[in-house]
């Protein structure tokens, strides 16, 4: 019986790649470069199985290719929000996602972030990259201190909860949370976490706000000029979620007008182009979209995107379905 056929559009690592030749007619982007929206609608009419990844802008346009063979998309990736869901579900096209593999490795990076961003450390480490260290003072590069202090997580899903976890019983900090859904009464009270009615009321309260949310329209500048306004001048903002949750407009204005303390950022608004402050003010501190970044992540993450393909094909359950 012949494979069916599938397109991946980034490179995956070696030992994903080893198993999609394994089960599938597979076609790499052996250049690694992201697709253009006329590769994409290519691809669509060429595969059985699609395999895109936070890179590819997948939108309704590009779905309603004429000719389109591909009914099944396994993005490699939990968020899907360079995927038009409603247009995939118009069309009859299943969708799955990779949750859950990339949880411990994403809240590392937000813990990272914190961390970096309370405590200097960038402006340590290029202060000495730089030659410029002239010995150990009293007053040298003070941070703030981070043990102890009110962390307010937006979006008390899996990862604010894995965020949560690392801050409670590592740090001793008060967890403070707001989600639109109900969060079960066994994990509240693990983390003795306070649930707060608005976001709001997490500005205002929060020693450091982490965004994690996933990117809907709801959420689109959630945290907008008047949130940062209402945030404490002493207080930081982490964010590992998806950068258009965040004005980075509005953010660049509260960092250079010292409305906030800080950013730690993982994700951008324009990925891979974001504003120059966000490059070089000292009190931010910007990676390049690292949360899932670990070999052993990114491989759980081929294996799942391949698991739901695999499912598909066998007519079984999709393992991670959204649509
Ligand atoms: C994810 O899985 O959503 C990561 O941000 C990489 O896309």
């Amino acid at each position: 019986m012949s494979k069916p056929k599938a397109i991946v559009t980034r490179r995956w690592p070696e030992a994903n790649e080893k198993r999609l030749r394994e089960h599938f007619d597979v076609t790499f982007n052996e250049s690694d470069t992201p697709f253009t929206a006329d590769q994409l609608k290519d691809a669509l009419k060429n595969c059985d199985v699609f395999m895109p990844t936070v890179t590819d802008k997948v939108t309704r346009d590009v779905l309603s290719v004429e000719g389109r063979t591909a009914n099944m998309i396994a993005n490699f990736g939990v968020g899907f929000n360079h995927i038009d869901i409603e247009a995939a579900k118009e069309l009859g096209i299943t969708v799955s996602n990779t949750p859950s593999v990339l949880t411990d490795c994403t809240a590392d990076i937000a813990m990272s972030l914190l961390l970096m961003v309370a405590r200097r450390v960038g402006e340590g480490e290029r202060e000495l990259r730089a030659e410029n260290w002239t010995g150990w003072r009293p007053t040298h590069l003070l941070g703030t201190k981070v043990t102890g202090k009110k962390l307010g997580v937006i979006g008390f899903g899996r990862i604010g909860q894995a965020v949560a976890q690392r801050a409670k019983f590592g740090f001793n900090m008060d967890i403070l949370y707001w989600d639109p859904y109900d969060i079960p009464s066994d994990v509240v009270s693990k983390f003795e976490a306070t649930k707060l009615d608005t976001i709001e009321d997490i500005c205002r309260e929060s020693d450091f706000v982490s965004v994690n949310c996933p990117a809907t329209k709801e959420t689109f500048h959630l945290m907008n000029k008047e949130r940062f306004e209402l945030m404490k001048p002493s207080a930081f903002v982490i964010n590992t979620a998806r950068g258009d949750i965040i004005d980075e407009k509005a953010l660049v204005d509260a960092l250079v007008n010292k409305e906030i303390a800080g950013a730690g950022l993982d994700v951008f608004e324009t990925e891979p182009n974001l504003p120059t402050e966000l490059k070089t003010l000292e009190n931010v501190v910007s990676f390049p979209h690292l949360g899932s970044a670990t070999i052993e992540t990114r491989i759980a993450m081929g294996d799942t995107a391949i698991n739901n393909a695999l499912a598909y094909f066998d007519g079984k359950d999709l393992p991670n379905k959204v649509v």
